[in-house]
C-alpha cells in the first residue's frame, strides 16, 4: 500500500542532509579555530622558553652551554622535544641539542623574538628566534628553540572529539523541534476541521477564511470554490425538481378532469373528445418533460466536450430534414447562406438543439402560407445563425424577456412549455455567444440572431 505523505516526515528528510553537511562543516570549522588557538597558545611558550634561553645565556656569560637541568627539562617531553641552539654570528654554535636552520631573516638584537615554520630533516618545526649581543666576545648571539606540531594537532583534534557530539545533539534538539513544532502547527487547523464536521449537508457556505493559517488559504479557497460549484449544481436541480413538478401538475389535473368527464358522460362522442384531450394534454407533458430534461442538460456545470463544428452544412442538413414537414403546414422553409465554412468550437449536439428550438418556434409561429429562412454567416470573427418567419412576431417590450424560464408574452398560444428560448440562451452563453431578437423582413415576424465566436 502507497504510504500517505508526511509533512513531518517531509520536513526532517529536506532537513537531514544540510544538518548533515552542517554537522561536517562545523567540524571543520571547529578542528581549524582549535588549531588556530592551540597555535597561539603554544607559539606563546615557545617564546617565554626562548626568553628563559635568553636570560640563562647573559647569566652564563658568553653562553657557551645550558644547565644540565634546563637541558633534561627541555628534553624530557617524549611528544614533542624541544630543539634549541645557540649560535654566534661569529664563531659558530655555541650549544645545542639539534641542528636547527637559521630563521629566514636574521633577528636583531634587542628586537621582539620571530617566530617561523621551518623544516628540520624532513620534520615540519615551529621555531621562536632572538638575539642579543654578547658583550664579552662583542658578536651576536641568535637563541631558537623549535619544537613539532604534533601536540597542537592532537589538542586541535581532543577540542573537536570533545565537541562534535555536543554539535550532534544540537542538530538532534532541532529535529524533534521540527518534529513538536509540525504537530503544534498542525493544530493550527483544528478549528477549520471542526467548522466542517459540524456543517450540515445543505450548509455550502463559504468557510470562514479568518480563522485559516494563511499557507492553507490556497486550500480553503480552492474548497470554497468547490463549495461554490455544488451550490449552483444543487440550486439547479432544486429548481428543476420545482419545474418538473410544476410542469407535470397541471398537465395531470387536466387529465385527471378529462377521465371524470369521459367517466361521467359515457357517450361515445364526449369520450372521443375527451381523449382528444387526454392525448393534447399527455403529448404537451411529455415535451414539457424533454424541455426541461434539454435544459438541465445545458446548465450542467461539467465541461460540454468542444469540438470543432461547422454550422453551415449542420444547418442546411436540418433544413432539408423538415423540408417535409413545411410543406404538409404550407410553410416554405428554407435555407440561405453559406455552403460551408461556419466553424465554431462547439458540441455539434447542442448548436443542433438550439437550432431545433427555433425552427420548431418558427414554424409554430409562421401561419399558414408564411415562410420560414434559416441563415448561417461568417463575419470576421463571428459566426451567425438566424432563424427568421412571416408569423406575428413578438412585440418589442418583450424581446428582453424571451428567453427567461417559462416567459411566453400575453396571449401566447398556450401549448409549448415555455423553455425552448432559454435552451437556445443558455446554449448560445455556453458557446461564448448571444442570443438577439429582430423583426423579420418587411417588418413582419421575428427574427432570433445567434453570435458565436468563430473558431
Ligand atoms: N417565432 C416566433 N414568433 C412569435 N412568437 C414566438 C416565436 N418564438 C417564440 N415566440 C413566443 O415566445 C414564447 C416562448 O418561446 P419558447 O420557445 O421559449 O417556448 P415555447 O415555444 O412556448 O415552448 P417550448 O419551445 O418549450 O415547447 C412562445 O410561447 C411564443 O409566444
Ligand atoms: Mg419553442
Amino acid at each position: 500500500m502507497l504510504r500517505a505523505p508526511s509533512l513531518r516526515r517531509r520536513l526532517l528528510t529536506i532537513l537531514a542532509v544540510p544538518l548533515a553537511l552542517a554537522w561536517i562543516g562545523s567540524g571543520a570549522l571547529i578542528y581549524v579555530l582549535a588549531l588556530h588557538y592551540a597555535n597561539v597558545n603554544y607559539d606563546r611558550s615557545l617564546i617565554e622558553t626562548a626568553r628563559a634561553l635568553e636570560r640563562m645565556a647573559r647569566s652564563d656569560a658568553g653562553g657557551a652551554a645550558l644547565s644540565p637541568q634546563v637541558r633534561i627539562l627541555m628534553e624530557s617531553e617524549a611528544d614533542d622535544p624541544t630543539w634549541y641552539s645557540v649560535r654566534s654570528l661569529s664563531h659558530g654554535v655555541l650549544a645545542a641539542n639539534r641542528d636547527l636552520p637559521m630563521p629566514p631573516l636574521t633577528p636583531v638584537p634587542g628586537a621582539a623574538p620571530r617566530l617561523d615554520s621551518v623544516a628540520a630533516n624532513g620534520q615540519h618545526l615551529r621555531m621562536a628566534s632572538l638575539a642579543l649581543h654578547d658583550d664579552s666576545s662583542d658578536a651576536t648571539i641568535v637563541i631558537s628553540v623549535a619544537e613539532g606540531l604534533r601536540e597542537r594537532r592532537a589538542l586541535a583534534r581532543e577540542i573537536l572529539i570533545g565537541t562534535l557530539p555536543v554539535v550532534l545533539l544540537l542538530i538532534a534538539i532541532v529535529l524533534i523541534l521540527v518534529w513538536v513544532g509540525v504537530t503544534r502547527g498542525l493544530r493550527l487547523l483544528d478549528p477549520l476541521v471542526e467548522q466542517l464536521e459540524q456543517r450540515r449537508a445543505r450548509d455550502l457556505d463559504p468557510l470562514d477564511q479568518s480563522r485559516v493559517p494563511s499557507e492553507i488559504r490556497p486550500l480553503t479557497q480552492t474548497i470554497d470554490a468547490l463549495l461554490q460549484r455544488l451550490r449552483a449544481q444543487l440550486e439547479l436541480q432544486e429548481r428543476f425538481i420545482a419545474d418538473a413538478a410544476h410542469q407535470l401538475r397541471t398537465p395531470l389535473a387536466g387529465l385527471r378532469l378529462q377521465a371524470e368527464r369521459a367517466l361521467a358522460d359515457p357517450r361515445p362522442d364526449s369520450v372521443r373528445e375527451a381523449l382528444a384531450h387526454v392525448e393534447r394534454l399527455s403529448a404537451g407533458a411529455g415535451r414539457a418533460a424533454g424541455q426541461l430534461l434539454t435544459l438541465a442538460r445545458t446548465q450542467a456545470e461539467d465541461q460540454p466536450r468542444f469540438a470543432r463544428v461547422d454550422l453551415a452544412p449542420l444547418a442546411r442538413d436540418y433544413v432539408a430534414e423538415r423540408v417535409p414537414e413545411a410543406l404538409a403546414l404550407h410553410i416554405d422553409l428554407g435555407y440561405e447562406g453559406r455552403v460551408s465554412g461556419a466553424e465554431v468550437e462547439g458540441d455539434a449536439v447542442m448548436l443542433r438543439e438550439a437550432l431545433v428550438n427555433l425552427v420548431d418556434n418558427a414554424l409554430n409561429h409562421a401561419g399558414e402560407h408564411g415562410t420560414v429562412t434559416v441563415a448561417v454567416a461568417h463575419e470576421l470573427r463571428t459566426v451567425i445563425i438566424e432563424v427568421e418567419d412571416s408569423g406575428p412576431g413578438v412585440a418589442e417590450e418583450y424581446w428582453p424577456r424571451l428567453g427567461e424560464r417559462f416567459f411566453r408574452p400575453p396571449g401566447a398560444r398556450r401549448d409549448g412549455s415555455g423553455l425552448g428560448l432559454a435552451i437556445v440562451r443558455r446554449i448560445a452563453e455556453r458557446h461564448g455567444g448571444a442570443l438577439a431578437f429582430g423583426h423579420g423582413r418587411d417588418g413582419r415576424g421575428l427574427r432570433v440572431t445567434i453570435r458565436l465566436p468563430a473558431a
